[in-house]
C-alpha cells in the first residue's frame, strides 16, 4: 500500500492580474491535502472517493468533462499504457471550490499514484502540464499558477509561460486563512475581469499592472525578511481586486475583522467572490485574529507557517 499526497496553496499576491502576465506569489499549505493511496484490486482499475460518500469511480471515457476522468484519460494518452488493475483510495482535507487549490491538488495526488501503480515515471514538470490541462475544466483560462505551486510544494515567484522562480523565505511568517464558506467558481470570477479588461481596458489594466508591481514588492520585502512591510501590499493588493469585482461582502468583512484584532494585514486570496482570505499575523495576535474570523463567520480557520 503506497500514498500519494499533495498539498493546499494559497494565492499570497497576485491573483487574477497573474493570468495577464503578472507575476503571482504562492505558497504550498501542507497542513491541507489530498491523498490517494494504492491498492491491489482483483475487479479491475477504479477510485473510491472517500469525500464523495466513498462512491467508486470507474474509468468511463464518455465522461471527460469530469476532473477525475479528465485526469485518467490524459496519463493514458501520455504514457500509451492502460490504467493498472489497482484500486485508488482518494482523501482530501482541503475545502473544495474555495480557492485552495483541491481540484489541483487531487488531480496530482491521482496521477502520481496511478503512474506509479503503472511503472511510469512522470518528471515533474509533466505531472505539472498534465495538471494544468485538468485545470482548464475549472478555470477555463487558468494561469498555470495553482498547478505549478502544488506540483513543485515550494513558494513561488510565478509568471505565466516563464521559468519558475522559487521564492527564497528570508524570515518565516504565519498566516491565518479564513474559510467563509462560499462555494465560489474561478471560471466565473476570472470570466468578468475579462468582460471588464474588454469593456474598459484603460482603467482595468491599470490595476492588473498596479497588482503585478506589489508582487514584485512583495518578493523584495519576503526576501529581504522585512514582513511588516507585507501588510500595506496586501492592503493594496485586496483594494485593486475589490475594483476588479472579485471581492465579497464576506470577503470584505473578514478582513476588516482581521485588521480590528491586530492583524499586520489581510486581503482575499484566490479567485474570490467567496473562498478564503487571509491575514498575516505575529504570536502574539494569532488567536485573536482566528477567534475575530470565526465570529465573523468563517467557517474554517487556518493557521500555516511560510517557511
Ligand atoms: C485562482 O487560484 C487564481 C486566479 O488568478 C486564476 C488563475 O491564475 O488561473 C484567479
Amino acid at each position: 500500500m503506497t500514498s500519494w499526497i499533495a498539498p493546499a496553496k494559497i494565492i499570497l499576491f497576485g491573483e487574477h492580474a497573474v493570468v495577464y502576465g503578472e507575476p503571482a506569489i504562492a505558497v504550498p499549505v501542507a497542513s491541507l491535502k489530498a491523498e490517494a493511496t494504492v491498492k491491489p484490486s482483483t475487479d479491475g482499475f477504479k477510485i473510491i472517493a472517500h469525500d464523495m460518500d466513498a462512491v467508486i469511480v470507474r474509468y468511463d471515457v464518455s465522461l471527460i468533462e469530469e476532473p477525475l476522468q479528465r485526469t485518467l484519460a490524459l496519463l493514458q494518452q501520455y504514457t500509451g499504457k492502460s490504467l493498472p488493475d489497482v484500486e485508488i483510495h482518494l482523501r482530501s482535507s482541503i475545502p473544495m471550490a474555495s480557492g485552495l487549490g483541491s481540484g489541483a491538488a487531487i488531480s496530482t495526488a491521482l496521477l502520481r499514484a496511478v503512474s506509479s501503480a503503472m511503472d511510469a515515471d512522470l518528471s515533474d514538470e509533466i505531472v505539472n502540464s498534465l495538471v494544468f490541462e485538468v485545470e482548464k475544466i475549472h478555470h477555463g483560462t487558468p494561469s498555470g499558477i495553482d498547478n505549478t505551486v502544488i506540483v513543485y510544494e515550494q513558494p513561488i515567484f510565478y509568471v505565466r509561460n516563464q521559468p519558475i522562480e522559487r521564492l527564497s523565505i528570508a524570515r518565516s511568517f504565519k498566516l491565518i486563512i479564513g474559510d467563509t464558506g462560499q462555494k465560489a467558481l474561478t471560471h466565473v470570477a476570472v470570466g468578468d475581469v475579462r468582460k471588464l479588461m474588454e469593456t474598459d481596458p484603460e482603467s482595468t489594466g491599470k490595476r492588473v499592472k498596479a497588482i503585478g508591481k506589489i508582487a514584485v514588492a512583495a518578493r523584495q520585502a519576503i526576501e529581504t525578511g522585512k514582513i511588516t512591510d507585507l501588510g500595506v501590499l496586501m492592503h493594496k493588493n485586496h483594494h485593486l481586486l475589490q475594483e476588479l469585482t472579485v471581492s465579497s461582502p464576506d470577503l470584505d468583512q473578514f478582513v476588516e475583522a482581521a485588521l480590528s484584532a491586530g492583524a499586520i494585514g489581510a486581503k482575499m486570496s484566490g479567485g474570490g467572490r467567496g473562498g478564503n482570505m487571509i491575514a498575516l499575523v505575529t504570536d502574539d495576535c494569532a488567536e485573536a485574529v482566528a477567534n475575530a474570523l470565526r465570529q465573523a463567520g468563517a467557517v474554517h480557520v487556518f493557521e500555516t507557517t511560510v517557511a
